[in-house]
């Protein structure tokens, strides 16, 4: 039976703000998004009957609709009008789940990408990104990957000039913070503080990884309600233990940090692991 195994990358926020909600609910946001090496791997199998069915080395997580894989084959078929007898999809999940890295959105990416090249090698990425956006939000940029400015709901994509390289240092609290909570948390009028995203695009352009990381910053960081509190000391650590720059990505709990020196992420990955498990020392991708 056709089958295909496609990577599922994490993204990071280098910068995220937000500018307005919207009529429809959702909120307009301005993001710079980066794609890290840290990944799941989605295995796919058509024509194995049983509609669409999904497994996991994860057993709570969701193999019914709510899992977004699942949602994103049931796109993929409804508007290609394809027919394949089934898709099974086998999931290994790495990248720690409802963390602010778009780990449900990179399976949900892989598996319209891995039906694509299975069923309709013709369709372009663009075709993928329409489909990808009635997913979920980030799922348009886990289809393209690498370094980008994320516009609209995160479907309208800029790519920009690859970051540059360097270490990345993630540790995640252990809990989850829901993303349509700490939306429903934030009033765009009253954002203080904004990352300066102009000035990040222009450090991207240049190749300065210094100024770039001094600019990560994150509007949900100051939206945090005070139980959170381990987000903020972990990216102080960081920045103690030599990280150019840090800040949470996408609504949390994951903080990040970039190191221009491999023997200081070692010993920050070191350090931090043993506080919070869910630690990883990762290096950026240039696509996926
Ligand atoms: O699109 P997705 O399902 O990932 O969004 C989850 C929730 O996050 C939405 O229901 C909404 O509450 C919030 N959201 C938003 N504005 C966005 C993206 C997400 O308000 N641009």
């Amino acid at each position: 039976m056709p089958a295909i195994s496609v990577h599922a990358y994490a993204k990071l926020n280098l910068t995220l703000d937000i500018l307005e909600k919207r009529d429809d609910g959702y909120h307009e946001m301005r993001m710079l998004m980066q794609t890290v090496t840290l990944r799941d791997t989605v295995k796919l199998e058509t024509g194995a009957g049983n509609g669409i069915t999904v497994s996991t080395n994860l057993r709570y997580l969701p193999t019914d609709q709510r899992n977004i894989a699942a949602k994103a084959a049931a796109v993929f078929l409804r508007e290609t009008g394809t027919d394949c007898g089934g898709v099974s999809i086998r999931i290994e999940k790495h990248i720690p789940v409802c963390a602010g890295m778009a780990g449900g959105s990179a399976d949900g990416a892989a598996v319209l990408r891995g039906l694509r090249d299975l069923l309709r090698p013709e369709l372009s990425n663009r075709e993928l990104v329409r489909m990808g956006v009635s997913v979920g939000s980030d799922v348009p940029f886990c289809i393209q990957g690498g370094t980008a400015l994320a516009e609209g709901r995160g479907e309208i994509l800029t790519p920009l000039p690859a970051m540059p390289m360097c270490h990345v240092v993630i540790a995640k609290p252990d809990y989850c913070i829901s993303t349509p909570a700490l939306f429903a948390k934030i009033d765009c009028r009253k954002i203080v503080r904004r990352p300066d995203t102009a000035g990040a695009v222009e450090c991207l352009e240049q190749g300065d990884l210094k100024g770039l990381a001094r600019r990560i910053y994150n509007v949900f960081e100051d939206a945090l309600p005070p139980q959170y509190r381990e987000v903020g000391m972990i990216r102080r650590r960081l920045i103690d233990m030599g990280a150019l720059g840090a800040g949470m990505s996408g609504t949390g709990p994951s903080v990040f940090g970039l190191f221009s020196r491999e023997d200081e992420a070692r010993a920050a990955y070191g350090a931090l692991k043993s506080a919070f498990p869910a630690t990883f020392l990762v290096k950026i991708k240039q696509s996926v």
